[in-house]
């Protein structure tokens, strides 16, 4: 059965950040640490309005979650979680070119990605160049691989 990648609704929402917060678990953080990530994991109905949102089903269910925005030229990776029980089945890549395919279109020349330093040679893989070091959103003191992936212009 073929990955599809389409648009969430806002109902499917609660289980999109259930997912991602299930998926972020995957690399043995203890609970402490993965409660003080809940707000960065979680997605709201306004972030329907202020970014883009896609999700992977396979078989009619939810498999992966990835999340942009873009602003002038340069696209922010937000999101991109996989379902533990479907990790390196592909659907990581599927959402990785539903990402820079998107970000293109919206007029974007790079994306960004703040990764977490496991998921970063799945980046390195898609193509991204390390490009340094940013701050973690939810934990202080946090640094994270910070890479970029150029995008083919249109
Ligand atoms: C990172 C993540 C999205 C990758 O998704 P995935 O569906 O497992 O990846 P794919 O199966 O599409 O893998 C694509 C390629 O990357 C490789 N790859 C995937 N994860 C990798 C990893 N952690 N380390 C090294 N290579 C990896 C695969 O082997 C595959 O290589 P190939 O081109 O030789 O076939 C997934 O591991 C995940 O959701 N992790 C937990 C949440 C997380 O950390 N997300 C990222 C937040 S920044």
């Amino acid at each position: 059965m073929p990955c599809i990648v389409r648009a969430p609704t806002v109902e499917e929402l609660p289980a999109l950040s259930a997912l991602c917060f299930r998926s972020k678990a995957v690399w043995g953080y203890d609970s402490d640490f993965m409660e003080a990530c809940r707000r960065e994991l979680t997605i709201e109905p306004c972030d329907l309005r202020s970014s883009s949102i896609a999700v992977a089903e396979e078989n009619g269910k939810i498999v992966g979650v990835a999340q942009i925005k873009v602003i002038g030229s340069e696209a922010d990776l937000l999101k991109l979680f996989v379902e533990p029980t479907t990790l390196r089945g592909g659907v990581g890549r599927t959402l990785f070119v539903w990402a820079t395919d998107q970000a293109t279109s919206r007029g974007a020349d790079r994306l960004v990605i703040e990764a977490d330093p496991d998921a970063a040679p799945f980046y390195r893989r898609m193509g991204a160049e390390d490009c340094g070091l940013a701050p973690s959103a939810s934990i202080p003191g946090r640094m994270l691989p910070k890479l970029v992936k150029a995008l083919r212009s249109t």
